[in-house]
């Protein structure tokens, strides 16, 4: 404009003056109107970027969400994993922790100063660890000892051995009283003498008769002794805990004791409870002279027996039940009253007999109508009840090398003959049977 003004010469005249009056306004306007344009641009150019910094805010918001769970969630990651850390740290030192050695309190001399045995035998005099009180150091009691200065570090609850245990059935035997044949008059007294006392003590209560505290079954070997017992566990609701004779007989002087005393506890403790000491004869051996210290710990661990049986009360709800096939090495003092009162003999099944334990055992087979089990009974004379068993499957191979729809009589002739042979060339010069 100053330039419009400083070309222009000065004007003289009124229209002069005029003109560049007009001249100055037209610019003027040109120019407001350019500046309002360019304001206007302007304008439109700010509200877009702030149209575009809203948006952009709205996605860092977005990621910063984002961001702020991903940190909450890694670290909720962090202080599992730093869990995780601390437990297996603990749990390693705990197996780098040496072992501790397990023993028995044999009597207590002061609060501080308790004499133990350890497992391996010699008996030590040892501190007790300050965290365990008083009255619970007992004499009998289990505790763990530092392997070094063999100070008592805790006391163990009593548990039974786990063999004791394992001696309970857990599952009662799936025998039956309808699986033995013959044998109706010793079912009926084992019956009478164990199951009776157990389901309707009242009976003896009213009449005042003690029921026995213990059967013994005895027999020549396969005759259904074991069979037997297992059918009077299925049969009633008790508990029922087998053991074999041999498994009480331990290598360490004084653990087959310890093994009767626990198990005649836990039978206590679970009454009611049937024992069933099998093959009782491997620890009730008549005590003769013994020689070696293996005789003489056979020897505690009967008389560990004995104790026990007399601990019972004859009324009480634990019931013995023996089983052998050397009744005449058995020491006389098992076989007194008040210990197995109840002695029944279970002997070979006379014809009759092996007639009904034939008929037991081929009742799940397939059978000719024209076979006459009582002739196979005639024909098996000396027979036990696991030889009759053994016949009849053995005709039911016979039947099945000749391919037959069912087992005849035949089948059965020849597997008479054929145990026959078997056995005795297997028994030619063995005297007398011990275990079956
Ligand atoms: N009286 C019987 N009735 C049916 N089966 C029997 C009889 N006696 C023996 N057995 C058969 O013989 C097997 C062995 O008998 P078991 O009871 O173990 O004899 P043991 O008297 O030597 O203990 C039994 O599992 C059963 O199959
Ligand atoms: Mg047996």
């Amino acid at each position: 404009m100053g330039d419009i003004l400083h070309q222009s010469p000065d004007p003289q005249t009124p229209e002069e003056l005029y003109r560049l009056y007009r001249t100055l306004t037209e610019q003027l306007r040109g120019q407001l109107s350019q500046i309002e344009n360019d304001k206007h641009d302007l304008e439109v150019q700010m509200l877009e970027r702030v149209g575009n910094l809203e948006s952009r805010n709205l996605e860092l918001r977005e990621q910063l969400r984002q961001v702020e769970a991903d940190k909450r969630y890694i670290e909720t990651q962090k202080i599992r994993y730093e869990r995780e850390v601390r437990k297996l740290k603990s749990e390693s030192e705990q197996l780098r922790s040496p072992p501790l050695i397990i023993g028995t309190i044999t009597d207590v001399v002061d609060a501080s100063r308790v004499i133990v045995r350890s497992s391996a035998g010699p008996r030590f005099m040892v501190r007790s660890s300050p965290t365990i009180s008083a009255e619970e150091l007992k004499p009998g009691v289990r505790c763990t000892l530092n392997q070094q200065s063999l100070a008592i570090v805790e006391l163990l609850p009593t548990s039974f051995d786990s063999q004791i245990y394992g001696m309970e059935l857990v599952d009662s035997p799936q025998e039956t009283y309808s699986d033995i044949g013959g044998l109706e008059v010793q079912i009926n007294e084992i019956r009478e003498a164990v199951e009776l006392p157990l389901k309707s003590p009242e009976l003896f209560i009213r009449i005042g008769v003690d029921p026995p505290k213990g059967v013994l079954l005895h027999g020549p070997p396969g005759t259904g002794k074991t069979l037997l017992a297992k059918a009077v566990a299925h049969e009633t609701n008790a508990h029922f805990m087998r053991v074999v004779g041999s498994e009480l007989v331990q290598k360490y002087i004084g653990e087959g004791a310890r093994l009767v005393r626990e198990l005649f506890d836990l039978a206590k403790k679970k009454s009611p409870t049937i024992i069933f000491i099998d093959e009782i004869d491997a620890v009730g051996a008549s005590r003769t002279e013994a020689n070696t210290s293996g005789d003489r710990e056979v020897q505690r661990t009967l008389m560990q027996l004995l104790a026990g049986m007399d601990g019972f009360e004859n009324r009480g709800d634990v019931k013995i039940i023996g089983a052998t096939n050397r009744i005449d090495i058995l020491d006389r003092a098992l076989l007194r009253p008040g210990r197995f009162d109840r002695i029944i003999e279970i002997p070979l099944p006379d014809e009759k007999g092996r007639l009904s334990i034939l008929k037991v055992h081929s009742r799940s087979l397939t059978i000719d109508e024209d076979v006459d089990l009582g002739e196979v009974a005639k024909q098996t004379e000396g027979k036990n009840g696991a030889d009759l068993r053994a016949i009849c499957m053995e005709a039911g191979m016979f039947a099945i090398r000749k391919d037959r729809p069912a087992i005849t009589q035949e089948d059965f002739l020849a597997a008479i003959t054929k145990i026959r042979v078997d056995f005795h060339r297997g028994l030619e010069d063995v005297e007398g049977v011990m275990f079956a």
